[in-house]
């Protein structure tokens, strides 16, 4: 099995608008081998809650939500623990009320910021076998459908967060251990 390397926030892909996947190509043999691909180089990670696919240098939209690591960090969500794909994905309403909160990224480690988010967003998208879905979030989830929306766009976090700083060896150590 090939495993991608999750880049890091100098590679250029990052900074790239990735493209539209064709309908017609969601349910082939490329676009399902990339889903796969995120969701193994996701899983390596103790933190990997979400991964956008240029992360593993593709430049296609789509992005990846781990259900049980969401549930396991935020217990106001009440989804299924499986993996969630979102394909072209569009937000299509933001709450006005936005709140400063922690994010971290796992093509810049490791850092982590406070950048302000909507608390709520309905987010539409097609899911892996090329159904038409809307979804409305809040908590943890939006602040991700946000970051990962941002990924598509070629923005990091760090472009957007107000404080940004360092986690220290012990505190990485930690974030292993788990
Ligand atoms: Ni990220």
């Amino acid at each position: 099995m090939l495993m991608r390397k999750i880049l890091d926030r100098e590679d250029p892909i990052l900074r790239q608008k990735a493209v539209p996947v064709p309908l017609a190509d969601i349910a082939g043999h490329n676009v399902q081998t990339i889903i796969r691909e995120m969701i193994d180089a996701m899983s390596l990670q103790k933190d990997g809650v979400a991964i956008a696919a240029p992360q593993i240098g593709v430049s296609s939209q789509i992005f990846v939500v781990s259900g049980s690591l969401l549930k396991q960090a935020d217990a106001s969500y009440k989804g299924e623990p499986t993996e969630l794909v979102f394909i072209n994905p569009e937000i299509i309403k933001m709450s006005k009320e936005k709140k400063s909160v922690e994010e971290g990224c796992l093509s810049v480690r490791w850092f982590y910021g406070k950048v302000r988010r909507s608390v709520r967003v309905t987010l539409r998208a097609y899911n892996e076998k090329g159904q038409r879905i809307e979804r409305g979030a809040s908590g943890l989830l939006a602040q991700i459908f946000q970051h990962e929306v941002d990924h598509l766009n070629g923005i990091l976090f760090t472009d957007k967060a107000k404080e940004v700083w360092q986690m220290t060896t012990e505190e990485i150590e930690e974030l292993q251990r788990k």
